[in-house]
């Protein structure tokens, strides 16, 4: 029990630390003040590099990865991974380090579910390459790929906490793409340009 909430504090501030701000800054570039203005690997992509975006999306997951890993390892009861997953998802959307602002979370969430039940992550992957596919937005691959994901887990029998989570996690994703979410409807959205 004391471990688990050990692990928790510990992955909030291990998802506080912003990968994208810092790898941008290494760069030279403010991530906030260019491209979409977010920290995550989609913006660093489009404004700084794609080295760089692919670095971050490999940071920001595996901030969520480590922690969940871990958890599932070491801690017990064995629900407490996914509340540790939640810890780490949070600290990135919501930064100590950044004034508990932060990313959209989707690298970070990608990373927590790639251990807690990958095979949701593989219905969500191949409906967000299929939406990525066709429209080439990003954001409404990575807005449909959340929406999946609670369904996803309950169908493939994952327990009540990681239900939980997966919901919670799922939702701020989608509220967090509001300003994506608005660009899509006025079709002023980025699309993706390999
Ligand atoms: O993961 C974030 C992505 O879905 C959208 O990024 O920079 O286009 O807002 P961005």
């Amino acid at each position: 029990q004391i471990a688990c909430w050990a692990m928790i504090v510990a992955a909030y501030l291990l998802g506080s630390i912003p990968t994208g701000l810092l790898l941008g800054k290494l760069c030279g570039v403010d991530v906030r003040r260019e491209g979409s203005g977010n920290i995550g690997a989609t913006n660093l992509y489009r404004t700084v590099g794609r080295w760089v975006g692919v670095m971050t999306l490999a940071g920001d997951c595996l901030k969520g990865a480590v922690p969940v890993l871990l958890a599932s390892r070491y801690c017990s009861p064995p629900e407490c991974a996914a509340w540790v997953g939640l810890a780490a998802f949070s600290g990135h959307v919501f930064s100590l380090f950044l004034k508990f602002r932060g990313g959209k979370g989707v690298a970070t969430a990608l990373g927590v579910f790639l251990v807690l039940s990958p095979l949701a992550v593989v219905c969500a992957l191949a409906l967000f390459v299929g939406l990525m596919l066709v429209w080439r937005y990003v954001s409404l691959g990575s807005i449909m790929a959340a929406a999946l994901m609670p369904l996803a887990v309950v169908f493939l029998g994952g327990g009540r906490d990681l239900f939980w989570v997966t919901l919670i996690i799922s939702l701020v994703v989608i509220v967090k793409h509001h300003e994506n979410i608005r660009r899509l409807v006025a079709g002023t959205e980025n699309r993706f340009k390999a």
